[in-house]
């Protein structure tokens, strides 16, 4: 029997931690604190709370139910349910398959930074232009890269107990407990306090429509929704799980750590910049560039900047296994292969189209697609436009297809599902339309015809 033979989580906090563990990612630790900050802290804030809670987890019920109802990756699992949209399955499975490479050389740069912290080298890291520097060598960045891939392939290598749950229950407890002493140490540096100010207090007066389209953007990403992710995990768990309140805790998980990382960087940054707030809208740049600065202005400057560089470490890793692991759980289901063998597989494509990804910053500099790097070029597709498209495929399949009557009956194998109705509205009508709009402002903002 198949079914037999498919692995499991051993029980619900594996589930739980797992799936926290690859929400839990950039998204969190760099993304969600400059965001924040861009569109008037407290607020932004309040609205990334309620869509969570609203649009983030009808989106990741239904694709945890759906993996549990099916038993399989998302490369069977809509054709299991019905047979006309099996393609929304390998179009979602393309998903991880174009982030895993270029998310394996960002998580390579992140080791290059732990390693540079933990031998004391903080103002080295802190010079000007260290970061281009790296980069741009046609080398070094490619030696962090394969490892940080090797490490991602050997868990996915190991499986899903012993090499995912018992990574996930090391390293999802020491994340929250380091991003916890972080924060602490941040906020009572002398002049942190406006900083935290900044941060929480609401600021009205940047309440628009881009606010929406911001956190309902971040949401996505941050949680790992529409690309198969939760699907595929949620196949490995029991039915005797109780899914609402998994759902549940996954999204405080997640939501926490973006708070926490948030009141560690943005005072951070804060002090160090004496209130410019410019600072904080940097972008991609910001953790690898602003912040090595701020560390090095701190007392015990390398220490805290090597246990941040440790923790994005851990909170990537989580990320980029449940990538691979998308990729992986799609080729065994469809092709019936051997986890083992998919996996070598996998790791070879992404050893390949990463080194492309890292060359587009050095030999490849002048090489652009629609004026972005190569790996700028991936992320946009993926995020701004695959995911969306996913994302509101898979509600109007659940809405209209095969009716939302079917995930609420699995999510009632066990415990109530209160909140029915209102799952039921949001999956067909609101999710949908929600999703559709942020997919034309992204793809306005990155054309730069609006900027959001
Ligand atoms: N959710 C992860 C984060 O917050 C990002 C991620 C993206 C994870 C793509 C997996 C795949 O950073």
């Amino acid at each position: 029997m198949k079914e037999a033979k498919r692995s499991t989580f051993s029980g619900r906090i594996g589930f739980v931690l797992a799936a926290a563990g690859s929400a839990v990612g950039l998204g969190n630790l760099w993304r969600f604190p400059y965001l924040a900050a861009k569109y008037g802290g407290g607020i932004f804030l309040l609205i990334y709370i309620l869509l969570a809670v609203t649009f983030g987890f009808t989106l990741m019920i239904t694709e945890i139910a759906v993996g549990r109802k099916t038993h399989r990756s998302p490369m069977e699992a809509y054709g299991i349910l019905n047979k006309k949209w099996k393609w929304l399955g390998t179009l979602s499975t393309l998903v991880p398959v174009i982030i895993l490479p270029y998310y394996c050389v960002i998580g390579g740069w992140v080791i290059k930074y732990a390693a540079v912290m933990l031998m004391g080298k903080v103002q080295e890291a802190a010079g000007a232009d260290y970061f281009a520097s790296f980069i741009s060598q046609p080398i070094e960045p490619l030696i962090w890269f394969f490892l940080y891939a090797t490490a991602t392939a050997a868990i996915v290598f190991l499986g899903v107990d012993k090499g995912i749950e018992k990574m996930s229950r090391y390293l999802m407890p020491a994340l929250l407990l380091l991003t916890v002493a972080l924060t602490i140490f941040v906020v009572c540096q002398p002049g942190a306090l406006d900083g935290v100010i900044y941060y929480i207090k609401p600021d009205f007066s940047k309440l628009n429509v881009m606010t929406f389209v911001a956190a309902l953007g971040q949401l996505f990403f941050s949680m790992s929704l529409a690309m198969g992710i939760m699907i595929t995990y949620g196949s490995y768990l029991k039915k005797d799980s109780n899914i609402t309140t998994s759902t549940r805790q996954i999204e405080a998980f997640d939501t926490v750590v973006a708070f926490l990382a948030g009141l560690m960087i943005v005072p951070a940054v804060f002090v160090y910049s004496g209130g410019d707030e410019s600072a904080l809208g940097q972008g991609p740049s910001l953790m690898f560039d602003t912040l090595p600065k701020v560390f090095a202005g701190m007392p015990f400057g390398s220490a805290v900047g090597a246990a941040f560089f440790i923790l994005v470490l851990f909170a990537a890793l989580t990320s980029s296994v449940s990538v691979m692991e998308a990729i992986v759980a799609g080729m065994t289901d469809k092709f019936k292969m051997e986890r083992k063998r998919a996996a070598l597989i996998v790791y070879a494509y992404a050893l390949l189209i990463g080194i492309f990804c890292a060359f587009g910053f050095s030999i490849w500099k002048n090489f652009t697609i629609m004026d972005l790097s190569i790996l700028d070029f991936l992320d946009f597709i993926s995020n701004s436009v695959m995911m969306p498209i996913v994302g509101m495929l898979t509600c109007i399949f659940v809405g209209f297809v095969i009716k939302p009557k079917a995930i609420t009956d699995e999510v009632e194998l066990n415990g109530r599902f209160k909140e029915k109705k209102f799952y039921s509205i949001m999956v067909k009508w609101i999710a949908p339309v929600c999703i559709f709009a942020i997919l034309v402002s992204s793809v306005l903002n990155t054309l730069g015809i609006v900027t959001i």
